[in-house]
C-alpha cells in the first residue's frame, strides 16, 4: 500500500470515527408544548408536554393545550399544538450538575386559530432564569428564536408573561440543551469599535439571541446537515455587491487538526464553500471588498459576529493576505488563515468580533485584499458568518487597556508576515532552478511509536486537553499567576528577552531565586494555543542536559504562559554573526553542533517517543553560561509516524531557509526533515551567515545551495567565518563538510540518522583535537567497525557517543560516500 492510499485509508476511518461520536449534549429536553403525543423533527423527537419527564415542570395557574384543528395534513405535527397561557406562568428544567454551561434554547411559536384565540395576537415578554430574552414579542408566522446562556444553577426556568394587550402568551416547541465545551469563551471575542482593538471580556455570562446564520457561498443547510441542528441560509441576499464575490466550493473534508474550529463550530458544508473576490470581472479594478450587509433591526446594540474562514482557495501556504471589516472599522488587519491555522491549509478557523448595530440597523461585514498581498495572489474569503445579539450587555466600552498589545501583536505579525514572503519568494526562485531528476522514495519506519501531541483536534478538545496533561502528579509543573507577575515584575518592558509568533519573552526571577524565561501568549488569543499544549505535553515528558527544560507552565484564566530555564547566552544565531559578541572558537562551535545533535538525537530516539523538532534553527538553539548548547522552542513539535505508518502527514510547517525540500515537496515530515534543518545549521555555525540573507547576490542568497556549491567542488575552506580561518585542521573540516553535505541530501532516505550525524561530529572533534594534522585525505578513514556500530543507543547527558571505541588510526580505503551507502543498505532506511 503506498503512502497516498494509507492517507485516505486513515481519513476514512477518522470520518467514520468523527459520524460515531457526533455530538451527544449532557442535557437534552425537547418538548412537544401543550400535546399529549410525541412529535418528530429532523429526527428528533420532542416530548409531548402533558407526559413530559419530572425533569421538566410546569407552573402555570392558567394553562390552555391548544390544537390547530383546521391545520392542512402536511403541516409538521409539531405544530400543530401549542400551550396557551393567560397568566404568568413557566417551565422549569433540572440541568445535570455536571452539564451547567453554555445551553442552547430554541422557543418555537407556529401561531393559528382555536377556539377562542388567535396566536397571532398574542403579545407577551419571555424570560430565562430573569433575564429578558422577548419583549413584546408577537408571532405572526412560524418563528423560531434561538439564545445561547450560560446556566450556572441546576434550574433553568422559562417564564412566559402576558402583556395588557394581549392577556395571552403562547409556545409551540421548546429545546433546551447543552452547547459543546468552549463554544462560547470569555475572551475569545475581539471588540471593534474604530478606537482600536481590544478583547472582549466576560463574553459568556452575555445571553445571546441568533439574528443569522450565513452559510456564505453555499446552500441552505438544515438541521439533518448540522450536529447542532442548525440552519445556515446562502448569503446571497446580504451582499451589497453581487457581482464582486465568485462562490468557490471543494469537494474535501475540512482539516480540523489546527484552526481552532470543530464541526460543532459550524459543520463540514460551511467550510467547504465560500466567496471570493471575482477578480475575473475586468470592470472591477482589482482591489476591491466583498461586502455583506446583515440587518439587526435594533440600532447601536452590541453583537457578536463570528466569521467562519477555511482557505481552500489558495494553493499554498502564506498567499491569501487579507482584511476583515466589520461596520467599515478595521476588524482584522493582514489576515493570514495559514498561520491562525497553525500552517495547515484547509483548516477550518472562526473569529469572534463584538461591534455596535449602526444607525441603520445593519451589520457590515467586508473582507478585502491587504496591502500584504502580491498582486498576482489578491483574494479575500468569507466562508460562514453568524450575527447574534448580545441580550443583556454590560461593560461593552469598560476596558481600554489592552488596545497596545494588539497593535503591537500586530505589528509583529506583520513584520513576520513580510520577511516569510521574502523569503518565499528566494526560495521560489531558489525552487525552479532546481533538479527533480530521482523519483521520490519512501523512508521506512525506524519505529516510531505514537504521541497523541494535542488533547484533541480542536480548540475545545485542545483545552480539555489541557487537564488532562498537565504533567507531573497534581499538575506539579503549574506556576500560579501572580508568582509569574511578580517574577517579571508584572510583565515589564524592560525585561522582554525576545519575540515571537507566539507572544513575548521575558527574563524573570522565581520566588526561590531560579532565573526563568516567560513565554506569554497573547492573552485571550486563540493564536497559539495548540503550540501551548504541544509544549507543556512535549516538555513535560522529556528532560535531557541538550534539551532546554521547562519549568512551569500557568494557564490560569486565559493566559497561556510557559516558563523555562533561562539561557544565559542566549540563541546561538547571536554569537555566529550580526551581534556584537566575540567570535566563537571553532572548538566551542563543535561543542555546540555535537550538544544539540545529541539533544535532536534523544527527541528522535531516547524518549519513549520519536519526535520531530521541525523547526531547527540556529535561533532554537539557545546557550547557557558555559556555551552548553541546548534545543528549544518545541512550539511546532510532533510525533514521529506510527509503527505502521512511514511518516506524518502534515501542512508544512518550519522556517524558511532550513526547510527540507522532501518535506517542501510531498508535506511529509520525517526524522530527516530535522536532518536536513541541522545541515543547514552546519553550515551557518561553519559560515556565519544567515540560512537566507536575500541582501547577497542572487546565488548566495541560500546558505544550504551555496555551501553545497563549495562542498562539493571540495573547496569549503573558501567560505568560512573569517573568524575561524587558520583554527580548523583540514581533516576535521573534511568531515564537518561531509556531514553537513549528508545531511542536505535531497531525499530523506539519503541522510543519515541524528545519531550518525552525532557520531561523525565527535569524530570531526576528535580529529580537530587530535596531535597531528593527517596528511591523506582518504588514508585515515576508519572503515567499517568504525562506522557499522554508530553508538545511536547513547542518549544520556552524560553519553558520548562512539567515544570509547573509537580510535582514528584504522585503516581502510573506504570513503565516507561508500561508508555511508553501506550504512543505509545494511540498515535497509
Ligand atoms: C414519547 O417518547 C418518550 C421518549 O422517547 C417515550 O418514553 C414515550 O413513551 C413516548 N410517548 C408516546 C406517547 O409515544
Ligand atoms: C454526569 O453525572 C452523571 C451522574 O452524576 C453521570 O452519570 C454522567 O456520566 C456524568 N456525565 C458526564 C459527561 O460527566
Ligand atoms: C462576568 O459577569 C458576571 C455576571 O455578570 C459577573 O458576576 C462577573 O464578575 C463578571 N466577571 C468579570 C471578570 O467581569
Ligand atoms: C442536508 O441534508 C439533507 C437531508 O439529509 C440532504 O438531502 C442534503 O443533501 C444535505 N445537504 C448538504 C449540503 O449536505
Ligand atoms: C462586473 O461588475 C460590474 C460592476 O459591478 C457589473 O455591472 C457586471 O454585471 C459584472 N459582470 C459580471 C460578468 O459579473
Ligand atoms: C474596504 O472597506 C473598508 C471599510 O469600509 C475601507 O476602508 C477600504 O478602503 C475598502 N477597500 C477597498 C479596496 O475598497
Amino acid at each position: 500500500m503506498d503512502a497516498q492510499k494509507l492517507q485516505l485509508l486513515a481519513l476514512a476511518l477518522f470520518s467514520l470515527f468523527l459520524l460515531a461520536k457526533s455530538f451527544v449534549p449532557a442535557n437534552n429536553f425537547l418538548l412537544n408544548c401543550g400535546s399529549n403525543a410525541n412529535a418528530s423533527l429532523y429526527n428528533r423527537v420532542f416530548i409531548a408536554d402533558s407526559a413530559r419527564p419530572s425533569s421538566v415542570s410546569l407552573s402555570a395557574e392558567r394553562s390552555v393545550s391548544l390544537t390547530d384543528e383546521n391545520q392542512s395534513p402536511d403541516s409538521r405535527v409539531l405544530y400543530r399544538t401549542a400551550r396557551v397561557f393567560t397568566a404568568e406562568s413557566s417551565y422549569g428544567f433540572n440541568i445535570k450538575e455536571n452539564g451547567t454551561g453554555t445551553h442552547l434554547v430554541r422557543l418555537h411559536f407556529s401561531p393559528f386559530r382555536a377556539q377562542n384565540f388567535n396566536l397571532a395576537s398574542a403579545k407577551f415578554n419571555v424570560l430565562a432564569n430573569g433575564f429578558l430574552l422577548l419583549r413584546g414579542f408577537s408571532a405572526y408566522n412560524m418563528v423560531l428564536k434561538e439564545f445561547l446562556l450560560k446556566i450556572d444553577g441546576q434550574v433553568l426556568e422559562i417564564m412566559f408573561s402576558p402583556l395588557g394587550d394581549s392577556g395571552f402568551a403562547f409556545v409551540s416547541a421548546i429545546e433546551v440543551f447543552s452547547a459543546p465545551k468552549d463554544f462560547i469563551i470569555d475572551d475569545g471575542a475581539r471588540l471593534v469599535n474604530g478606537d482600536g482593538i481590544e478583547s472582549y471580556k466576560n463574553l459568556t455570562s452575555q445571553v445571546l439571541e441568533t439574528v443569522h446564520r450565513v452559510n456564505v457561498g453555499g446552500l441552505k443547510l438544515t438541521p439533518f446537515n448540522d450536529s447542532l441542528w442548525r440552519t445556515w441560509i446562502p448569503d446571497v441576499g446580504f451582499l451589497v455587491f453581487e457581482s464582486a464575490a465568485k462562490k468557490a466550493a471543494t469537494t474535501h473534508v475540512p482539516n480540523y487538526q489546527n484552526g481552532g474550529a470543530t464541526r460543532e463550530i459550524a459543520p463540514d458544508n460551511v467550510y467547504m464553500t465560500a466567496q471570493e473576490m471575482n477578480r475575473d470581472n475586468s470592470t472591477l479594478n482589482g482591489i476591491f471588498n466583498i461586502t455583506w450587509d446583515f440587518p439587526v433591526g435594533s440600532l447601536g446594540a452590541p453583537h457578536l459576529v463570528r466569521l467562519h474562514f477555511c482557505d481552500f482557495v489558495s494553493p499554498a501556504l502564506n498567499q491569501l493576505y487579507f482584511n476583515v471589516y466589520i461596520n467599515d472599522y478595521s476588524a482584522y488587519r493582514d489576515l493570514d488563515l495559514s498561520m491562525l491555522a497553525v500552517h495547515v491549509l484547509s483548516s477550518p478557523v472562526y473569529l469572534d468580533f463584538v461591534v455596535d448595530s449602526d444607525d441603520s440597523g445593519v451589520i457590515r461585514v467586508s473582507v478585502g485584499p491587504s496591502d500584504l498581498s502580491t498582486p498576482s495572489k489578491i483574494n479575500a474569503i468569507l466562508n460562514g458568518a453568524e450575527i447574534m445579539r448580545l441580550v443583556n450587555p454590560i461593560g461593552l466600552h469598560a476596558n481600554s487597556k489592552k488596545k497596545n498589545t494588539w497593535i503591537l501583536v500586530g505589528l509583529i505579525v506583520g513584520g513576520f508576515v513580510i520577511c516569510c514572503l521574502a523569503a518565499a519568494g528566494v526560495l521560489l526562485m531558489f525552487k525552479c532552478k532546481k533538479k527533480r531528476a530521482k523519483p521520490p522514495r519512501r523512508v521506512e519506519s525506524a519505529g516510531w511509536t505514537p504521541l497523541r501531541v494535542y488533547g484533541g483536534s480542536s480548540y475545545s478538545r485542545m483545552s480539555e486537553g489541557t487537564a488532562t496533561t498537565s504533567p507531573g502528579p497534581n499538575g506539579s509543573l503549574k506556576i500560579p499567576f501572580v508568582d509569574i507577575q511578580a517574577a517579571t515584575n508584572n510583565f515589564d518592558k524592560s525585561l522582554i528577552i525576545g519575540m515571537g509568533g507566539f507572544g513575548m519573552v521575558y527574563k524573570g526571577v522565581l520566588k526561590d531565586n531560579t532565573k526563568v524565561a516567560v513565554k506569554r501568549g497573547v492573552p485571550g488569543s486563540r493564536q497559539g494555543l495548540p503550540e501551548f499544549q504541544t509544549e507543556i505535553t512535549v516538555f513535560s515528558k522529556i528532560r535531557h542536559r541538550h534539551l532546554v527544560s521547562l519549568v512551569g507552565y500557568c494557564d490560569e484564566q486565559s493566559e497561556m504562559i510557559l516558563v523555562y530555564e533561562y539561557m544565559e547566552n542566549g540563541p546561538l544565531k547571536n554569537h555566529l554573526y550580526g551581534l556584537k559578541h566575540p567570535p566563537l572558537s571553532w572548538k566551542q562551535r563543535l561543542e555546540i553542533c555535537i550538544g544539540s545533535a545529541r539533544g535532536l538525537h534523544y527527541l528522535h530516539t531516547g524518549s519513549a517517543q520519536g519526535i520531530i523538532h521541525r523547526d531547527i534553527k540556529s535561533t532554537n538553539i539557545l546557550l547557557d553560561e558555559n556555551f552548553v548548547a541546548k534545543v528549544a522552542d518545541f512550539g511546532l513539535s510532533r510525533s514521529g509516524p506510527c509503527i505502521n505508518e512511514t511518516h506524518v502527514s502534515t501542512g508544512v510547517k518550519g522556517s524558511f531557509g532550513y526547510l527540507d525540500p522532501e518535506y517542501f515537496r510531498r508535506q511529509q515530515l520525517t526524522d530527516k526533515s530535522d536532518v536536513y534543518s541541522f545541515g543547514v545549521v552546519l553550515f551557518e555555525v561553519l559560515c556565519a551567515r544567515p540560512a537566507v540573507d536575500p541582501l547577497l547576490a542572487r546565488e548566495q542568497v541560500n546558505l544550504a545551495e551555496w555551501a553545497m556549491q563549495w562542498q562539493t567542488k571540495g573547496m569549503l575552506g573558501k567560505i568560512i567565518d573569517p573568524n575561524l580561518v587558520g583554527q580548523i585542521k583540514h581533516s576535521c573540516l573534511k568531515k564537518y563538510g561531509e556531514t553537513a553535505e549528508k545531511c542536505l541530501a535531497d531525499y530523506g532516505v539519503d541522510r543519515p540518522t541524528m545519531g550518525d550525524v552525532l557520531w561523525n561530529l565527535e569524530h570531526a572533534l576528535r580529529l580537530q583535537e587530535s596531535g597531528t594534522e593527517e596528511p591523506c585525505e582518504d588514508g585515515n578513514m576508519n572503515g567499517m567497525d568504525y562506522y557499522a556500530t554508530p553508538s545511536i543507543t547513547t542518549s544520556g547527558p552524560s553519553g558520548n557517543a562512539g567515544a570509547e571505541k573509537d580510535d582514528p588510526t584504522g585503516s581502510s580505503d573506504m570513503t565516507t560516500d561508500q561508508i555511508f551507502s553501506q550504512l543505509m543498505t545494511n540498515e535497509g532506511r
